[in-house]
């Protein structure tokens, strides 16, 4: 059976999970109209999950993603994170602010996380897909034997490789057009930037596995195209941003209708992991910190939301981590079903 087939889906579409973004209510208003929904829950505890999750089952009966991230837990480094909010004191000054004296590791990985699998396993939602790394081998092995469908994100031939080879069901290629953190395993390891056409055309033609195509789809064009290279379904994220039904501010929602979603940028400065958002005066702060590595993830992302709260207060949304892809010009600002149904119309028009 395909994969689209055992998922029961009426379109081969997938709702970017998007931590901070996404919500229960944009997740099923994507499965109901025949796509799968996802909720992002790495940057909350089980009990946050296991809320999320029952919200989703209360508004469809249809499959829905759970996604999780799985990134190497930080290496402290109390020298670099000292070094690191120095150099953001002044940015801070300018809001009369001053940095955290501490930073935090405010995401637990779900490598660390027991909680978070047994309540999933208690739970078992149709689908769990994993961003950044891959847990061990038993605990796919535990999800897939409790009839949850797994996805883990590629950027790359290599991570595909482990991927197959740790038995997950299906890989999302993610070009470097894609809104949002690279899942690259290891941050610190050469990233070869390749865009979703050519690694989608390389994981269908060197891996077994289903490919969903993620990055810089925006239309059903972009969706027939995905189809062409041999993916089984492609993954949107920042088509979503703009659906009311997202948790994304007035302020999110404004700069993506504006200049900068013509200027995304990739940049690790905002949580120490690279990720493409709109152009803002946050990654503006990349031209003058050349040379710079930030704290390990997610502990840099401390400091960034810390700044982005001291710039608020004083009426500054641009430090806001407003991630979005290279297609975020052509975002369409519609309900979930709505846009859903457009897509599919496009995706139509685009076959006959
Ligand atoms: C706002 C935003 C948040 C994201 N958060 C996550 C996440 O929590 N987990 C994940 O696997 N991918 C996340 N992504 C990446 C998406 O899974 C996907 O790779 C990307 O959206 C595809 O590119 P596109 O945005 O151009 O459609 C996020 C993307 C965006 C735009």
């Amino acid at each position: 059976m395909s994969f689209v087939d055992r998922l029961n889906l009426r379109l081969p579409l997938i709702q970017a999970p998007m931590a901070g973004v996404s919500t229960p209510a944009l997740a099923a208003s994507v499965s109901e109209a025949g796509g799968l929904g996802s909720i992002g829950v790495g940057a909350g505890d089980s009990a946050a999950a296991r809320a999320m999750i029952a919200e989703v089952r209360e508004r469809t009966g249809r499959a829905f993603n759970v996604n999780l991230f799985v990134h190497r837990p930080a290496t402290p480094d109390p020298v670099r994170e000292a070094a690191w909010l120095a150099w953001l004191a002044p940015v801070f000054a300018a809001y009369d602010a001053v940095p955290p004296q501490r930073l935090r590791e405010i995401y637990t990985s779900f490598a660390d996380d027991p909680d978070m699998l047994a309540m999933l396993l208690e739970v078992a939602p149709p689908v769990v897909s994993f961003h950044f790394g891959l847990p061990d081998a038993e605990v796919i092995g535990a999800l897939r034997a409790r009839g949850i469908v797994t996805m883990a994100t590629a950027t790359s031939l290599d991570e595909a490789r482990l991927i197959a080879a740790a038995g997950v069901d299906a890989v999302v290629a993610q070009g470097i057009e894609a809104g949002g953190h690279r899942g690259v395993f290891d941050p610190a390891a050469p990233d070869d930037a390749l865009g979703t056409i050519a690694l989608t055309r390389l994981l269908v033609r060197a891996t077994s596995l289903p490919v969903v195509a993620a990055g810089g789809i925006m239309d059903g064009a972009g969706i027939a195209a995905a189809l062409d290279l041999g993916a089984v379904a492609a993954q949107l994220g920042t088509a979503f941003i703009a659906c009311p039904e997202s948790a994304a501010s007035d302020e999110y929602r404004a700069a993506l209708a504006g200049e900068g979603g013509y200027h995304t940028v990739l940049t690790s400065l905002i949580s120490g992991r690279p990720a493409r958002a709109l152009a803002n005066r946050f990654t503006a702060l990349g031209e003058q910190v050349a040379g710079w590595r930030p704290p390990d993830y997610p502990i840099a992302y401390d400091a960034g939301k810390a700044l982005h709260a001291a710039a608020v207060a004083k009426g500054e949304h641009g430090y806001g981590a407003h991630w979005a892809g290279q297609g975020a010009p052509l975002a369409r600002v519609l309900p979930a079903i709505e846009l859903v149904r457009l897509l599919s119309e496009e995706l139509a028009a685009c076959r006959r």
